[in-house]
């Protein structure tokens, strides 16, 4: 802070010291509840009656006038709300920044009160059009800090906060609104002197309560209820130790005088009407920083970036999903252009700037931005930040996390596509300028790896106008399938699975060993030795429980063919390991004769690759198990490459794995009877997910018996 403004700091400072405190009214000679901009005006439009309600606003302004001085604006007919004078502005020292209304009912008290302000030697700071601001409602002063809290999510705007750290050098904290019932935050929110805030937390989403926590310390935090809020408890004027405030109950009358206060009700029910009280009908006219913290305060951790979007934008809810991600996270927007394609085929292209009130909320939501093919173009040169890798494992701080569709990334002005698409990644940048997928613990020493999210894009094919034709397939979250519909998606699924062998395309089947116990190990069997399954990818069990049947005749134990439990039959798959163990392989056990029939052995004779990855409960394990899980989760990620289709059944830990591995564009079909599973997967989004929540067995009986009715009329045994 420079000399000059010290100086005027210091004397406003004495003028505060010394000065009554002065406050704005207006009297309620015009008005009424006379239209409906806030749920309280909600039936009560021509409710409220004018003498009782010039009455209560009597008594409000002789319990004022005998703590400060008041001063009169003249009530405008024709302009009911203009007796919440805490709607004209914001001001500070000699500073007011005028209120911009959202509600073009309110935007005519603008000119009475800028012209208010103006009599009064105020300079007088104007927002751009179209930036609601709604004044002292919106922004409160913290009365030990020196801080201002300025709401925002249903009447000012995201973006009016950094004008107001600008224009009035204080440091601004953006605290997001999310009850319409609190539309504005002096109606849930109310600081109070020595530090202590007067609040109703549910208002605020779970962001800005942290940022109160943070900033307000427990024992000086006074949490109210909803019985209270909903009477305007946290709408009171505080004047040194008084607070002023309409009815409240008799227990937080209790806790606010604890803290040292005396709390003077006044009644002010027929301004409830129109959703505002004591604070509303007010507007402090002297209000000075009076903590020296203030020097070093940050203007506004408000931040904002220019992200454009093309694609079918409106038919395929793109464009609400964007700006439904931009909201939910606690940001703001606006559209600064948008070109809606011309006809059914055509695409449209947005270009829209977007505000969150921290570092950490944008990042959040660019990051969400980007997954559904927003570009930034805030920069003059696209580029991506790169950032050396200084220890081997280990990616820089803020590293780019990649999701599962194609990504390009900007280097040397150039959009380079990485290689090994999948989920969870880094981006490294390698010598020759190539982008690559890389895990963490495959990272070393010299890597450069994107961070942040400048110069990164993701290609999202031009998603379907036509949203409704992959509900037809996709019924996941659903809850469980109807037969018939699990019959349609089987014919559905059958049809792709000839096209894929016919073609010489490569399926890949991830699977547990439920799909044994519930009579499905000779329907896979089938569709390995048919030419379906060009890659088997399980855990130890699947591999146990088909050699045990098909050796002993029993899956843990238990006889599929009578449903009943094997006397001693529970020791049945420890033999099997250990035989399968003696042999030294699951090949070699095939080979000699051990196991001659199920899915280990159609893939043996087909010469299907199959991987089993361990777990901490493997019993054994079968020599073919890799134990040592990266080996595993690398052998997988070799298997999916190059699929054209996973059909995944019931096995979550499996199913998720090879989800996270497998770049967007291939189509994956997931099988459980537990929905959580199904749905999980289905999180991928996209056309290419298919859900089918049934009993696994059962539906790879009727998968292979649509295959046999496709085939040719030579019937396949199973
Ligand atoms: N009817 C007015 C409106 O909806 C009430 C304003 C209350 N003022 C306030 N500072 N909360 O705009």
């Amino acid at each position: 802070m420079d000399v000059t403004k010290n100086c005027i700091s210091l004397k406003l400072f004495i003028l505060f010291m010394t000065a009554q405190l002065n406050y704005l009214m207006c009297a309620p000679d015009h008005y009424d509840v006379d239209y409906v901009i806030n749920p309280w005006m909600e039936g009560n439009v021509h409710k409220s009656s004018r003498d009782r309600a010039v009455v209560q606003w009597q008594k409000l302004y002789g319990v004022l006038k005998g703590l400060v001085n008041v001063e009169l604006v003249t009530p405008e007919k024709g302009w009911p709300d203009m007796v919440f004078t805490a709607n004209a502005g914001l001001v500070l020292g000699d500073k007011a920044v005028l209120s911009r209304f959202l509600h073009k009912e309110r935007q005519g008290e603008e000119p009475y009160f800028k012209a208010w302000f103006e009599s009064k030697g105020f300079t007088v700071f104007e927002l751009p059009k179209d930036l609601p601001f709604e004044g002292a409602g919106d922004a409160l002063f913290d009365r030990k800090g020196g801080w201002l809290w300025a709401g925002y999510g249903f009447r000012s705007e995201l973006d009016a906060h950094p004008y107001l750290a600008k224009w009035l050098d204080v440091e601004v904290l953006s605290l997001r609104l999310i009850d319409n019932r609190f539309y504005h935050l002096d109606t849930c929110f109310c600081p109070l002197t020595g530090g202590y805030l007067l609040y109703y937390p549910p208002a605020f989403d779970s962001y800005s309560n942290r940022l109160i926590e943070m900033r307000v310390p427990a024992d000086k935090r006074i949490v109210i209820e909803e019985a209270d809020a909903v009477n305007f408890a946290c709408n009171a004027v505080n004047v040194d130790r008084n607070v002023v405030m309409n009815k409240i109950s008799d227990g937080l009358k209790q806790r606010i005088t604890n803290a040292g206060f005396t709390v003077i009700e006044t009644p002010l029910t027929e301004f409830l009407k129109a959703g505002g009280a004591a604070k509303c009908l007010t507007l402090r006219t002297i209000e000075v920083p009076i903590s020296s913290e203030l020097e070093a305060s940050e203007p506004s951790g408000v931040e904002a970036r220019i992200v454009e979007l093309t694609g079918h934008l409106l038919d395929s809810g793109i464009i609400n999903r964007a700006l439904d991600l931009v909201t939910d996270n606690g940001g703001s927007f606006q559209v600064l252009e948008f070109n809606l394609g011309e006809q059914r085929q055509s695409t449209s292209l947005a270009r829209i700037r977007i505000s969150a009130p921290s570092h950490d909320l944008m990042e959040t939501i660019m990051g969400e931005l980007i997954e559904i093919g927003a570009v930034l173009q805030d920069r003059d040169t696209c580029a991506a930040n790169l950032e050396p890798v200084l220890q081997d494992g280990v990616a820089p701080d803020d590293f780019y996390v990649s999701t599962i569709y194609p990504t390009e990334a900007c280097v040397d002005g150039v959009w380079v596509r990485c290689n090994n698409q999948r989920m969870d990644a880094a981006i490294a940048i390698s010598a020759d300028g190539s982008a690559n997928c890389k895990l963490l613990r495959d990272l070393v020493v010299g890597d450069r790896v994107v961070v942040g999210y400048d110069g990164v894009r993701t290609i999202r094919k031009p998603e379907a106008r036509d949203t409704a034709k992959k509900e037809e397939f996709s019924f996941m979250g659903a809850g469980v399938s109807s037969e018939r519909r699990v019959e349609l998606i089987v014919e559905q699924i059958a049809w792709e699975l000839r096209q894929i062998r016919d073609r010489g395309g490569k399926l890949v089947v991830s699977c547990g060993p439920v799909v044994v116990h519930t009579g499905g190990a000779p329907h896979l069997a089938y569709l390995i030795r048919e030419g379906y399954v060009q890659s088997m990818l399980g855990g130890n069990a699947i591999a146990v429980h088909d050699m045990e049947q098909s050796s002993m005749g029993t899956s843990l134990g238990v006889d599929l063919k009578r449903g009943i439990s094997v006397k001693g039959g529970h020791r049945h798959h420890l033999k099997v390991i250990n035989s399968v163990r003696r042999y030294g392989s699951i090949h070699k056990a095939v080979e000699a004769g051990f196991v001659k029939t199920g899915v280990m052995y159609e893939c043996v004779t087909n010469n299907i690759p199959f991987v089993l990855a361990g777990s901490i409960r493997d019993d054994g394990p079968l020599p073919d198990t890799v134990m040592d899980l990266l080996e595993a989760q690398r052998l997988y990620s070799e298997q999916i490459r190059g699929a054209d289709m996973i059909l995944m059944l019931s096995s979550m830990l499996h199913s998720i794995g090879v989800g996270n591995m497998t770049p967007a564009g291939v189509k994956m079909v997931c099988v459980d009877i537990n929905p959580a599973v199904v749905t999980k997967l289905s999180d991928r989004g996209s056309v290419e997910s298919v859900g089918v929540v049934t009993d696994v067995g059962l539906f790879l009986s009727l998968l292979v018996q649509q295959l046999k009715k496709m085939d040719s009329p030579v019937a396949v045994g199973v």
